[in-house]
C-alpha cells in the first residue's frame, strides 16, 4: 500500500491565516503590532533564501519585519551589540540570528545574549530548561512543525514509539521533548547508535534529522509507520542540475510507511509558519495576553 502524503505546504497555509487572524486582533483589540526581527551575517546562499521568505511571510500576516544584514567581517562585539538594541526595542518581539554563522562569531555567546522572552527560535539555554522542566517555554519552529504534522495522523500519540534520529540542539533534542510530552516512549539514536537500522525499525513514528541524503532505506522503516522527513539535502543529478532529497529514500518509503512528509513539500513550509505563531506567541505574553494560538 502506498502511504498517505502529509502535506506541509497547506499545513502551513492555514497557520500562516490563524496567524494573521491573531495578528489582526492584536492591532483591533489592543493597538498591538507583533514585530520580527531577523539578524543575517553574511551571505550564505540558503540562509539568503530562508531570510528573505522570513521577511516576505511576516510581512504577509501582517507583522512588523526588521531585517538585519551584517558584514561576513562583522565583529562578535558589534553583533552582540546589535542584539542588545534588539533586546531594549519594544517595537521588537521576536529576534532571529539566521544559523550558522562565520567561524569567528561564537553561536553560544549570540544565542546567550537574545533576551529570553524574544528568543522565538527557542535556542537560549533558558527556553531549553522550560521545554526540558515542563514550564511555559519559547520552543523552536522545526520541532514544533514535526509534532503538528504527526498529529495530523495520530490525534493522540500516547504510548506509540518514536525514535529521533538526529541529536541536534536545533530538532533531535527538542523534538524528543515534544513526543514525550505527548507521553510516547522515545529513543534517540544518532551516528554511533547500534543497529540503527533495528532501532528505526522499532518506530511508530520515525522523525528523521540527520542531515544526510537518502540514508534511512525503505526497509529501516515499520510497515504502516509515520515518517516525518526534516531533511533538506541538495544532491547532483545526471544532467548536472540539482534536486532537494530528505534523510528518508522517499519512494522506498513510500511503499511501506503508513504516512510521510514528502521534500519538498513537508517539514520546511511548517518551519517560518511556526516562527511567525512563535512571535504572535512572545507578543501576547510580552503584553501580559493570554496566548491566541
Ligand atoms: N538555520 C537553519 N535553520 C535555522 C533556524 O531554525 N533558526 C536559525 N536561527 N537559523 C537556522
Amino acid at each position: 500500500m502506498t502511504a498517505r502524503i502529509i502535506d506541509g505546504k497547506a499545513t502551513a497555509a492555514n497557520l500562516r491565516q490563524d496567524v494573521a487572524g491573531a495578528v489582526a486582533t492584536l492591532k483591533a483589540d489592543h493597538g498591538i503590532t507583533p514585530g520580527l526581527a531577523v539578524v543575517l551575517v553574511g551571505e550564505d546562499p540558503a540562509s539568503t533564501v530562508y531570510v528573505r521568505n522570513k521577511h516576505r511571510q511576516t510581512l504577509e500576516a501582517g507583522m512588523n519585519s526588521f531585517e538585519h544584514r551584517l558584514d561576513a567581517s562583522v565583529s562578535q562585539d558589534k553583533l552582540l551589540d546589535l542584539i542588545n538594541t534588539l533586546n531594549a526595542d519594544p517595537a521588537v518581539n521576536g529576534i532571529l540570528v539566521q544559523l550558522p554563522l562565520p567561524d569567528h562569531i561564537d553561536p553560544a555567546a549570540v544565542i546567550d545574549t537574545i533576551e529570553p522572552a524574544k528568543d522565538v527560535d527557542g535556542f537560549h539555554v533558558v527556553n531549553a530548561g522550560r521545554l526540558a522542566t515542563g514550564l511555559p517555554a519559547m520552543v523552536p519552529c522545526t520541532p514544533v512543525g514535526c509534532i503538528i504534522l504527526a498529529k495530523q495522523v495520530h490525534a493522540d500519540m500516547t504510548g506509540l514509539n518514536a525514535v529521533v534520529v538526529g541529536r541536534s540542539n536545533i530538532v533531535g533534542k527538542p523534538v524528543a521533548q515534544l513526543l514525550l510530552n505527548e507521553n510516547c516512549t522515545v529513543t534517540i539514536a544518532h551516528s554511533r547508535t547500534r543497529d540503527l537500522a533495528g532501532v528505526c525499525r522499532s518506530a511508530d513514528v520515525l522523525i528523521a534529522a540527520v542531515g544526510r541524503p537518502e540514508m534511512i532505506k525503505g526497509d529501516w522503516i515499520k510497515p504502516g509507520a509515520t515518517v516525518i522527513d526534516v531533511g533538506i539535502n541538495r544532491i547532483p543529478k545526471d544532467d548536472g542540475k540539482t534536486r532537494l532529497v530528505g534523510d528518508v529514500a522517499y519512494d522506498e518509503a513510500l511503499e511501506i510507511a503508513g504516512a510521510i512528509t514528502p521534500v519538498p513539500g513537508g517539514v520546511g513550509p511548517m518551519t517560518i509558519a511556526c516562527l511567525l505563531r512563535s512571535t504572535v506567541e512572545a507578543t501576547c505574553r510580552q503584553n501580559g495576553l493570554e496566548p491566541m494560538l
